[in-house]
């Protein structure tokens, strides 16, 4: 595990580089990408630097994490509609190569099928991941088994309440998500796990420098060959 510690912008960048770097070596790269706050940084600074000529996903597939179950691609707090935003309508990648789990067929063999997907595709070359301040890693919640592949999820009352402040009030928060499992993040060949803010320092510090356990489940990525961390200060104050 390589971990980097800078500022917010800094940490964007650093990150953004290696994609830059993957996509001029194989420019038809899977890549698993991630929502929430953590990840805008890094979409920002890929926008840009494709705007610029610097990098391109016109050949890329991509495969996102999660999605909640109810919302279809146009409820914009649906993360179909959130990847449209903030990443795909700014970047040359073809909407048709861009996955996200059905929010409304969470059927088990759907799900699975996902999982399938990535594999047909020649799994995923960097996976993309943000931290929920339970340890998440998609909506993989605590005590979720290790070997789990893309499954429907129930969300742990912390979840929902930190995911509130995108909805009118806490009952609009959906109750359930379809995730990637841990087994399917673990099978990318190589995963970027960002975290900002002093929210996630408790967190962090579990996941890299505690027990590898299912009750933090971002601690599992101690056991990957390729991982590479990028905090800003805070959010690596308690390392
Ligand atoms: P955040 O969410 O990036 O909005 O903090 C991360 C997560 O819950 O996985």
């Amino acid at each position: 595990m390589k971990i980097y510690i800078d500022t917010p912008e800094n940490i964007a960048k650093m990150a953004a580089k290696r994609y830059v770097d993957l996509l001029a070596e194989k420019p038809d790269a899977v890549l698993g990408f991630a929502t929430g706050s953590t990840p805008l940084g890094l979409y920002g600074e890929l926008a840009q630097l494709c705007a610029d000529g610097k990098v391109s996903f016109k050949n890329v597939t991509s495969f996102n994490l999660d999605e909640y179950v109810g919302l279809d691609g146009t409820h914009d707090q649906s993360y179909r509609y959130f990847m449209n935003e903030n990443l795909f309508s700014k970047i040359d990648i073809d909407i048709a190569n861009t996955n996200v789990p059905s929010g409304l067929d969470t059927s088990a063999e759907t799900a699975a099928a996902y999982d399938k997907a990535i594999e047909a595709a020649g799994g995923i070359e960097i996976q993309l991941l943000g931290i929920g301040n339970n340890g998440h890693i998609g909506f993989n919640e605590p005590e979720t088994p290790f070997g789990s592949i893309t499954h429907l999820v129930e969300l742990t009352d912390s979840t929902r309440q930190a995911n509130k402040r995108f909805f009118n009030s806490i009952e609009e928060v959906p109750t359930h998500a379809v995730t990637m499992g841990i087994k399917t993040v673990m099978n990318a060949k190589s995963v970027i796990l960002m975290a900002i803010g002093s929210a996630k320092a408790d967190i962090i510090k579990a996941t890299i420098q505690g027990d590898v356990t299912e009750s933090v489940p971002a601690s599992v990525l101690q056991l990957h060959p390729n991982v590479e961390v990028y905090l800003d200060f805070e959010a690596a104050a308690a390392l």
